[in-house]
């Protein structure tokens, strides 16, 4: 950490110091991580058993052909040295075709999210709202030091998209608890943040009594540590993990209820 930035910006500075802290402790936490591999499913068949008559490919299909999104994306890719995030940092184009998939599929009024990054996931979700003509989605990121309201934060997202944006600038553990309680209720939520235990299952435990009983909750990168397995465990449900072709890491998807015969149910059991 540059020294003068943390003259400057202490709260955000010592928010840092923390979660160098906990990342370098996370190994204590990643007992579990094996069990993921046991509740790995195809993302198609899994949300057409959730959203019956569902046709997934159709829509992923549909969100293909928004020129403007995609043309956004490979143009503003080409130069990753302008992006104020790594490139790598996104949620990528097929995941994120997955989330507009979905986001068509429930229609949700409010989504939220946590992580907003270059804004792949934000583009997608957006883009799904607009075509559904109705919701809106907020996200909360904590940019880095000295970039505060920086453009460049969700840039991904084209313009015309952003009328059903609200983005709320901050560390996740702070604004979360009241963001969700003034939401009064959360259709869709996406963590995509701070991947530490602590900070994942602050947040899955936090959204998961604002979402209603047709809603759904989704967690990225949960194969870092047992935070997602945990959420899981307290809410009596089984982890499902859905991973796309060529994807390496898993998408957490838990509805908050199951229909007859859908997977999910129970907990999962103690790893050996
Ligand atoms: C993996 S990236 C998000 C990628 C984004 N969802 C996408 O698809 O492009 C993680 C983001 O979370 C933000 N972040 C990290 N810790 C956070 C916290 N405690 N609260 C809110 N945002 C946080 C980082 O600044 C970074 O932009």
């Amino acid at each position: 950490m540059r020294w003068y930035l943390a003259f400057r910006y202490p709260v955000q500075a010592w928010d840092t110091y923390q979660f160098e802290k906990r990342y370098a402790r996370e190994k204590l936490y990643q007992s579990r991580v094996q069990e993921y591999d046991r509740y790995l499913r195809d993302p198609t068949p899994t949300l057409s058993a959730h959203f019956p008559g569902a046709d997934v490919d159709g829509l992923i299909h549909e969100v293909q052909g928004k020129r403007a999104l995609y043309d956004r994306i490979a143009q503003l890719s080409a130069k990753p040295q302008d992006f104020l995030y790594k490139s790598v940092f996104g949620i990528g184009t097929a995941r994120g075709e997955l989330l507009y998939a979905m986001t068509r599929l429930l229609k949700p009024e409010i989504i939220l999210e946590t992580g907003v990054a270059n804004g792949y996931s934000s583009a997608f979700f957006l883009q799904a709202l607009a075509d559904n003509g109705r919701g809106h989605l907020h996200s909360v990121e904590y940019p880095p030091m000295g970039h505060w309201k920086d453009p460049r934060i969700g840039i991904l997202v084209p313009p015309e998209l952003r009328n059903r944006w609200t983005i709320h600038l901050g560390n996740s553990k702070r604004i979360l608890p009241k963001l969700v309680r003034q939401l009064g209720k959360v259709d869709l939520f996406l963590h995509d943040s701070d991947h530490c235990f602590d900070s994942l299952l602050f947040e899955l435990r936090t959204t998961w009594p604002a979402i209603p009983p047709s809603g759904v909750l989704l967690s990225d990168d949960i194969t870092m540590n047992n935070a997602f397995v945990t959420f899981c465990d307290g809410v009596g449900r089984q982890p499902i993990n859905l991973r796309e072709p060529g994807e390496t890491h898993p998408l957490g998807f838990v509805p908050k209820t199951l229909r007859p015969g859908e997977e999910g149910a129970g907990h999962a059991p103690a790893t050996p």
